[in-house]
């Protein structure tokens, strides 16, 4: 669904399917010139990267393995402690391996954090991020992303993966959250 077909649920579309996959390109044409000759895994952190995962892999005009994983946040205050769980972990063995994190958003920065420590501590070669989306001024660690989309604001927002109570996932774009809906 696109954004105006819910529009009474949001408040300002940030942004749009057609700005997302012309920068999904872009980057594409990025991440290619820079792992020329290089094998790459791509890693898509479950579930809110999907959609990225699945629109940027098939944007890259080179061969890719595809790998997932999913975390969760628990502990007091759940996703501020920045204690995280593994729920699902990679098939592949990162030994030698080119990683690439493929991320839908870069929040506190907690889970990345964790991610990238957790990583090299089973022997990559190298280890990059890129994520569509990133608040800049929610960042409780600072997160050296490689390939970002959209800075954006710290507002509640879903779409292209990101969900409300698992809601919104499908939602083309990205938008702002309608207060009414989660208040
Ligand atoms: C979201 C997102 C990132 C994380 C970012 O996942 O996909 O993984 O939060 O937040 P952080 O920078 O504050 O750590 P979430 O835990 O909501 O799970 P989901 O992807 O299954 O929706």
């Amino acid at each position: 669904m696109r954004a105006a077909e819910i529009s009474d649920q949001l408040t300002t579309v940030l942004v749009t399917e057609e700005q997302i996959h012309a920068k999904l390109e872009a980057l594409a044409r990025q991440v290619e010139s820079d792992y020329d000759g290089k094998e790459l895994l791509l890693v898509g952190v479950l579930k809110g990267a999907v959609m990225v995962m699945a629109d940027f892999a098939r944007q890259l005009k080179r061969e890719v393995t595809m790998d997932w994983m999913a975390v969760s946040s628990y502990g007091a205050g759940t996703k501020s402690s920045g204690v995280v769980q593994i729920r699902k972990d990679l098939d592949t063995d990162l030994t030698g391996k080119h990683v690439l994190i493929v991320e839908d958003i870069i929040d506190s920065g907690l889970t990345l954090s964790w991610l990238l420590e957790n990583f090299a501590s089973r022997g990559a070669e190298s280890i990059e991020i890129l994520a569509l989306l990133r608040k800049p001024e929610a960042a409780k660690v600072e997160i050296d992303c490689r390939y970002v989309g959209f800075n954006i604001p710290t507002d509640f927002v879903v779409g292209y993966g990101l969900d409300y109570n698992e809601r919104y996932r499908n939602l083309r774009d990205v938008a702002v959250l309608a207060p009414h809906i989660y208040s």
